[in-house]
């Protein structure tokens, strides 16, 4: 099988989904889709040809940190018999408390994404614009390189998530979590709040510091969820973090 995430973590690459499912079809096997980051919003790949698609609930769907739970769904019986088979079999059953948790969470989810993907619209070209930012990641921008694939897949919904890199390593990064007390540092994703993590010494630290380099995630790359408050807050709470991340 194929398994791709549409936009990748956390330098926010867009696939080139219409030619991996060409490769998929023609070399007949399965293409597995993991639609967290976009959601259904962005991109819905049983209509360019998923095969089975993976979300994490927890995250932006739920919206609000307070549920573990997730979905693999496939169109094919043949396919979805044995996923819910084992799924029975092994005990992998979501409580009827996490689906409820869920399910309110699913009813503002259009209106959460909508007002999150504008904050990061606004945040990313905020952000591009203080000294003390050496670069943005955001597949919205006309910068991302692969923004025309962007628009392509994803239509006018370039997410919520973007990443920044401090011109500084190490140092401007503590400095900067620091200096921004109100945004949690957290490695989850989708809360209604936005969150930071710091890849480098999260999700990427097993890589070592040259592979890293490599992706561009130095000690100073952060990845932004970003949440559905109030833009001018957001922007000012990011610029004074900056700003103490150079001194
Ligand atoms: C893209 C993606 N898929 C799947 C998962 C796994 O989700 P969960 O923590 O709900 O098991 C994550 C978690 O970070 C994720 O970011």
């Amino acid at each position: 099988m194929i398994l791709v995430e549409v936009v990748s973590n956390p330098t926010l690459r867009v696939a080139d989904m219409g030619a991996i499912a060409d490769i998929a079809k023609r070399h007949n096997v399965l293409l597995v889709v993991d639609n967290t980051f976009t959601t259904p919003a962005s991109y819905r790949p049983f209509d360019h040809g998923a095969d089975i698609v993976l979300h994490s609930v927890t995250k932006l769907l739920a919206g609000h940190s307070d549920v573990t739970l997730g979905y693999v769904a496939s169109k094919d019986p043949d396919i979805q018999k044995p996923i819910y088979d084992a799924a029975v079999t092994w005990g992998m059953t979501p409580s009827p408390y996490e689906c409820w948790l869920a399910e309110r969470g699913l009813h503002s989810f259009g209106l959460r994404f909508e007002r999150a993907q504008q904050n990061a619209s606004a945040l990313a070209d905020h952000l591009a614009g203080l000294t003390g930012v050496a670069q943005v990641y955001y597949p919205g921008r006309a910068d991302h390189p692969d923004h025309n694939r962007a628009r392509a897949v994803l239509g006018d919904n370039p997410g919520n998530m973007l990443s920044f890199r401090l011109n500084g390593g190490r140092e401007a990064a503590n400095a900067f979590t620091k200096a921004a007390p109100h945004i949690p540092f957290a490695p989850t994703l989708g809360d209604v709040g936005t969150t930071l993590s710091h890849p480098a010494s999260s999700s990427h630290r097993a890589l070592s510091e040259q592979d890293r380099q490599k992706l561009g995630i130095t000690q100073g790359f952060f990845r932004v969820s970003v949440g559905i408050e109030d833009i001018d807050q957001l922007k000012s709470e990011f610029a004074a973090a900056v700003k103490a991340s150079a001194v």
